[in-house]
């Protein structure tokens, strides 16, 4: 990150606490489909720090870059921990308030406290294999990465040579659970029915509780399975560097690292894919592309979009200035990554032709102390399966106009619904043949990945397989 904040930011405030602004929603329709729009309007009447209502909490929103570095590289004047809410303190956040689940589960990228240094360090040293190339480990999850996506370009392409898919759904969403499978070291396709519990949980709907009881246990059992016998896998490594975790608390980390991947870096694959189709913005991305720089074409796609849109709440050691308010002690503050590239201030520099716009000064990994350690991880996830998908087809093109794609978004993210396409395959790709059959539940597990995976991600993906063109 190169950006620093070395200006003391004036603060104009008249001391309002924030439970007395009657701050209005933000998860509303407009912020649904057009959330550039909103974080506009909150900017023009609020300025760089504008107080929200987050579904009956009441947060301060950053939509300020500047004063998004400063909560961001400031991690003791702005902790993360639940337990530095004061609203929460007090009992003012009801019990049943929507986003209490996903923020109660007290992994990383939540915490904050004493236990937090050496959590955040063990992490750092668990991936560190799996992300610098030089490690076998590293070089085993790309070539992983690499066959399953072809597995699943030769899986869509049984409905022809040519025809429509849903490169979301069939390709960008299931790839990189695939890879969270072979970082979580699951033995057998059992991983296959957690990834399936994931997108449950991830997409809300009626089956998410009861996909996440099941999920949680299974990821218990994958852990105690790993301390019982370790093995050349993220859990396995995690606990080799910290070894006090408890079951409980490493299937924890196993949720947090199944749903940053499965859903993040599917989300950055699928942008990466509709900038390579359509060359929105800049033009001049197959061109890019083709000389290999598919890492540079992600980079300005997560500068636009990028797939962590507001960050989990950090909270105000001490009453500070931000932006034109006095944040008090105790609130929670969420930095939005969205809207402080869209901040004036950022956005300006990165105007097409200008010579920063390759900055890598964007916030879509965090910054400070708490960026994203697994930044390299997700990108070379992200890098294979974009290669092969610019390999494997002869041509690609959108089945709808850019502006008409349709968008899915929390609180916490932003991504594509679906991507629906029209492909030909290249001429040279003959996909493997894929057996029809799928093993009934229980059936031993035959040694080939690809026959391995015959389990309820792949009869859902043999579904979505759409036949003609
Ligand atoms: C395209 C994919 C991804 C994006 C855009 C992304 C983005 C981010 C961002 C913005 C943060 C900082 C959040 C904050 O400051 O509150 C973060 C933190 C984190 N990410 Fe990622 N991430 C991605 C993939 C992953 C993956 C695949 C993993 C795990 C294998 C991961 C593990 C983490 C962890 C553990 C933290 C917490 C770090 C801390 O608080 O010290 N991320 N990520």
């Amino acid at each position: 990150m190169e950006f620093h904040v070395v200006d003391e930011v004036e603060s104009t405030s008249d001391g309002a606490r924030l439970e007395d602004l009657a701050p209005e929603p933000l998860l509303t329709r407009d912020y649904e489909t057009r959330p550039a729009l909103v974080y506009e309007r909150l900017r023009e009447r609020h300025g760089p720090v504008a107080p929200v209502d987050l579904l009956g909490v009441p947060a301060w929103l950053v939509l300020g870059y500047r004063e998004s570095l400063q909560v961001l590289q400031d991690d003791a004047g702005w902790p993360k921990g639940l337990e530095n809410w004061r609203a929460r303190t007090e009992g003012r956040v009801p019990a049943d308030w929507p986003l209490g689940p996903s923020l109660e589960v007290n992994h990383v990228l939540i915490q904050g406290g004493p236990g937090y240094p050496r959590l955040r360090g063990a992490w750092d040293t668990a991936l560190r294999p799996f992300q610098d190339p030089r490690h076998p480990q590293a070089k085993r999850l790309k070539a992983a990465v690499t066959g399953y996506a072809d597995e699943l370009i030769g899986l869509l392409a049984q409905g022809g040579r040519t025809g429509n898919a849903d490169l979301s759904a069939q390709f960008s969403r299931p790839l990189p659970l695939m890879a969270a499978s072979h970082l979580l070291g699951f033995p057998g396709s059992q991983g296959d029915d957690a990834l399936m519990d994931m997108w449950r949980v991830l997409d809300a709907g009626p089956d998410a509780e009861p996909a996440l009881a099941r999920l949680l246990v299974t990821l218990s059992e994958l852990a105690a399975a790993k301390r019982e016998k370790p093995g050349d896998d993220f859990p396995s490594h995690l606990l080799a560097a910290h070894p006090d975790l408890t079951v409980d608390e490493l299937a924890r980390e196993l949720f947090m690292l199944l749903g940053m991947t499965s859903d993040h870096v599917g989300i950055l694959i699928s942008n990466t894919v509709v900038e390579v189709i359509s060359g929105e913005g800049d033009g001049g991305v197959r061109q890019t592309l083709s000389a290999g720089m598919v890492r540079e074409t992600m980079n300005r796609v997560v500068m636009r979009k990028p797939p962590l849109v507001n960050f989990v709440p950090r909270f105000a050691a001490a009453d500070t200035p931000l932006g034109d308010y006095t944040i008090h002690a105790g609130d929670p503050v969420w930095v939005s990554s969205a809207a402080a590239h869209a901040d004036p201030l950022f956005a300006g520099q990165m105007t097409p032709g200008s010579s920063s716009i390759s900055s890598r000064a964007h916030l879509a990994w965090g910054a400070g102390p708490r960026q994203c350690p697994a930044r390299e991880l997700a990108s070379t996830i992200a890098a294979a399966g974009v290669s092969r998908i610019v390999e494997r087809f002869g041509h690609l093109e959108l089945a709808l106009p850019v502006d008409q794609l349709p968008w899915r978004s929390s609180p916490f993210m932003r991504g594509l619904r679906s991507l629906p396409v029209r492909y030909e395959l290249s001429g040279t790709f003959v996909p493997r043949p894929v057996p029809a059959e799928a093993p009934a539940d229980g059936v031993p597990e035959a040694q080939d990945p690809a026959v391995k995976r015959r389990s309820s991600l792949w009869r859902y993906l043999t579904g979505l397989i759409r036949s003609g063109d």
